[in-house]
């Protein structure tokens, strides 16, 4: 049986039971198909994100099952748009519990899918299959991204199943893990090997948990760089507008959530302009993992080192707050070289991927033959 998700506004809350599901779900399939559940939502990140207003649209429908011992969500079924860019697309998401698949589950909730997308007036589907490794060149049933950066193995069963449903791949993103602790030196060699190339007009300022208001705008400035110079071939995406008013929002959405951060950022002195930044998320729930989130220099300022630079000193920051990490995840196109190459050297090795699929709504069909 399917359906939609009731709301719920904590995890406690018995009307909760199909977002705890969610969750639950979700962790079972990253252990099954990844080989790990760094970073997938708990019941508690299901819960905040449903209940914030303003930015985006969610939907969840769940599969749920009645095995004499009570009802179990064995599938989900998301669907995330924006509300402020990017009117006619939507990101949607499906899952489903390994030991019940190729029964069909996977369709149907797709086909909800559709349906709400339609009935939200989006157009644009676009689908992320987390995958746990990346195959080699040339080898029987691998895929290579149009773009050319970027492999994934045709059979995986999330790829199978976007492309029997008419999704086409557009590009690969690679998911790289840093294993700590990590030799002082190398720090302090990458720290002072930045600073020495950026010279002497930038300051840096570390900010845990917080940011002075003062810097929100500056930072809704650089969070929308991201997205104006983000590589997303064959993503019908466009740049997406940030204001102070949504750093605020996200900041109090990772209090809820129970998430610590650390922000680096870079003020340009002689324009006192906030020119770079880059952080890191740490769920306080999970001690043993953070999570890279976004890096951006200005485009007037790169060159300088200042991503290796604030990525360096962010870092030392993140292990005086929270010695027991010992992974740190990171994202990135394959299409993003200059990233890429920075996080390499500092260490991050592949650790799987995500397939980025994209079709129009109208034009997915049934997965199944
Ligand atoms: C992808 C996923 C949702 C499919 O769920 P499911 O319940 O097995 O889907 P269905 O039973 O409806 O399968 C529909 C069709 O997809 C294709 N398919 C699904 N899994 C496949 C696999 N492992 N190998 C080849 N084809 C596959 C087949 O064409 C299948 O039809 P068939 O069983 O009649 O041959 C499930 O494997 C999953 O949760 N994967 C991890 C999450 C993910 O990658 N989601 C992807 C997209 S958003």
């Amino acid at each position: 049986m399917l359906t939609e998700a009731p709301h719920a506004t904590s995890p406690d809350d018995p009307a909760a039971w199909a977002y705890r599901g969610c969750a639950d779900v979700e962790r079972q399939v990253a252990l099954a198909d990844l080989g790990n559940a760094d970073g997938v939502p708990s019941a508690l990140d299901v819960v905040v994100t449903m209940n914030e207003a303003g930015y985006h649209r969610r939907r969840r429908v769940v599969a749920v099952e009645d095995s004499g011992d009570g009802r179990h969500v064995v599938g989900l079924g998301f669907f995330i748009a924006d509300l402020r860019d990017n009117p006619d697309s939507a990101d949607v998401r499906v899952a489903v519990l390994p030991e019940h698949r190729r029964r069909g589950i996977g369709s149907a909730l797709l086909h909800r899918m559709v349906e709400i997308a339609r009935s939200e007036g989006r157009s644009v589907l676009q689908a992320e299959v987390d995958v746990a490794d990346e195959p080699d060149a040339g080898g029987p049933g691998v895929l290579t991204a149009p773009t050319g950066n970027g492999r994934v193995r045709a059979d995986a069963p999330g790829v199978a199943f976007a492309r029997a449903a008419g999704f086409d791949l557009a590009l690969m993103a690679r998911r790289s893990c840093l294993t700590l602790p990590l030799d002082d030196a190398l720090l302090d060699r990458w720290e002072a090997d930045a600073r020495a190339a950026a010279g002497r007009e930038y300051r840096l300022h570390t900010w845990r948990d917080d940011l002075p208001q003062r810097w929100h705008q500056a930072y809704a400035d650089l969070e929308h760089q991201l997205t104006v110079d983000e590589p997303n071939p064959g993503l019908d995406l466009e740049p997406e507008q940030w204001d102070a008013d949504r750093v605020r929002a996200i900041l109090d959405r990772l209090a809820r959530q129970r998430k610590g951060f650390v922000v680096t950022g870079v003020e340009h002195v002689p324009s006192g302009r906030l020119v770079a930044m880059t952080v890191l998320e740490h769920g306080l729930d999970t001690p043993e993992f953070s999570e890279q989130e976004t890096t951006v220099v200005m485009p007037e300022h790169r060159g300088h080192r200042l991503g290796l630079l604030v990525k360096a000193v962010n870092l030392r920051a993140h292990l005086a707050a929270w010695p027991s990490v010992r992974r740190v995840w990171t994202w990135n196109n394959e299409d993003n070289p200059h990233m890429l190459a920075i996080n390499v050297a500092m260490g991050f090795r592949p650790a799987g991927g995500a397939a980025l699929f994209q079709a129009r709504a109208d034009g997915v069909r049934s997965p199944r033959a």
